[in-house]
């Protein structure tokens, strides 16, 4: 991506590295080459010849990618959620996605592309059409592409923040190449993923620069929520809407959790351990997933996340008073995971339970709680994945670590 400023343009993966400073984009296609200087630039495409890419305008207002005060961007992005989130369910819940008349066309199942965060979100968006009663598999796109599965009658959905993931792309392009509709689900106008699939769902979390994805999670879970409830209106019965009508309240439930949680208290409590299990059940892996990746992308500390049910397959082994557990409860499957936690605590691990607060069972028997506000248990996981960003964020802030800028990675993907 071109970024052109006034006397310096910029050369990016995506845009939000250079949208402090220029609001205009060229986006570069495969094999255009760029001959870039301060007062002008000029682009060839793969045969040699002039190439005449149009400047487009985006939308985001600069100071959005301002850290305006904050340490890190990661926090403020945090924090921006009932905003992000605001914006993402906008008009949706009463007009729906604005989907083209073709994409669901023909659709009986739906195979959701994606990689590290993005693939946690596309977790949930199966979960949730598998609990609609539609076929649905989310795959990582690395691995989609090895043995694709068949694609008849798919909708194939690409999750992807930046939409510039060379991994979801590939998978995305063997999708097309196999016959299926593609749809993206992105943060960025005009990013690779939604010029080439069929139809795109913007999921308007505005600007995330920080490497860590927060608010870019809870913006896919919302809108992966609205797509599947579309999804299954077409090819099961249509869902009962109370999940639907209680969208609304998703943004001031997260301030709720923003404004009271304990995770800064209790980050430091469970720091310099060997590792760090999150459990989830259903709808809860996703955010047990997310939480573990998280937390370990920024710590640099050992963290899994995985279904509770597997804890006694192997993972238990590893389980002793130096592993703190992080129990996620949606609010459904309790019994399961307070199972799950004596079963944890007998062998002297720390449990802290990420419930809702009406879930008093959870909560008196786990060793300490970061609670949110019940809400849809359909929605609860946004909930408890903003307690475990916080977690995550004040353990890598205790620790000293590069927040914003883990070592290692990067904020779009751009090689297999
Ligand atoms: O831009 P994408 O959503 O396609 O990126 C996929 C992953 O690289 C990304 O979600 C990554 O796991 C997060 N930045 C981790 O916080």
């Amino acid at each position: 991506v071109l970024g052109v400023g006034a006397g310096a343009n910029y050369l990016a993966s995506d845009v939000p590295a250079f949208v402090e400073f220029t609001e205009r984009v060229v986006y570069l296609q495969d094999g255009d080459v760029a001959v870039v200087r301060p007062d002008d630039y000029a682009i060839t495409d793969r045969t040699g010849a002039p190439a005449d890419r149009p400047v487009e305008t985006i939308d985001w207002a600069p100071e959005a990618a301002e850290k305006g005060g904050y340490d890190h961007y990661m926090f403020k992005e945090i924090q921006e959620q009932p905003v992000s989130l605001a914006q993402t369910i906008e008009g949706r819940v009463e007009s729906g996605l604005d989907l083209s008349a073709e994409t669901l066309t023909g659709v009986e199942r739906v195979q959701f592309v994606a990689c590290g965060t993005s693939y946690h979100a596309a977790l949930y968006g199966a979960h949730q059409l598998r609990s609609w009663g539609v076929e649905a598999t989310a795959h990582l796109a690395s691995e989609y592409s090895v043995y694709p599965p068949p694609t008849e009658n798919v909708l194939v959905v690409g999750v992807t923040q930046s939409g510039e993931t060379a991994d979801t792309l590939e998978a995305l392009s063997v999708a097309g190449e196999r016959g299926a509709t593609r749809l993206a689900v992105t943060n960025v106008v005009g990013s690779s993923a939604a010029r080439d699939c069929d139809d795109t769902v913007f999921i308007r979390a505005g600007p995330e620069i920080g490497v860590a994805a927060t608010k870019t999670f809870s913006s896919q879970v919302a809108t992966l929520y609205l797509l599947a409830r579309e999804v299954a209106s077409v090819v099961t019965d249509p869902p009962a809407a109370d999940a639907l009508n209680g969208m609304a309240e998703l943004p001031e439930a997260v301030e709720t959790v923003l404004d009271g949680s304990r995770a800064a208290r209790l980050a430091d409590a469970y720091l310099g351990e060997d590792g760090h299990f999150f459990l989830g059940r259903g709808n809860g892996v996703p955010v047990a997933m997310e939480g573990a990746l998280k937390f370990k992308e920024i710590t640099y500390e050992h963290a899994e996340g995985f279904p509770a049910g597997e804890l006694k397959h192997g993972p238990l082994a590893l389980v002793t008073e130096t592993t703190p557990v992080f129990a996620v409860c949606t609010g459904r499957d309790a019994g399961k995971i307070e199972s799950a936690i004596r079963e944890v605590q007998t062998r002297g691990a720390p449990v802290v339970a990420i419930a809702p607060r009406t879930m008093t069972d959870i909560v008196e028997v786990a060793d300490d709680a970061l609670t949110v506000p019940a809400v849809h248990p359909d929605l609860t996981p946004i909930l408890t994945n903003v307690q475990l960003q916080l977690l995550a964020y004040h353990a890598a802030s205790s620790l000293g670590r590069s927040i914003d800028k883990p070592r290692n990675l990067a904020k779009s993907v751009t090689v297999e």
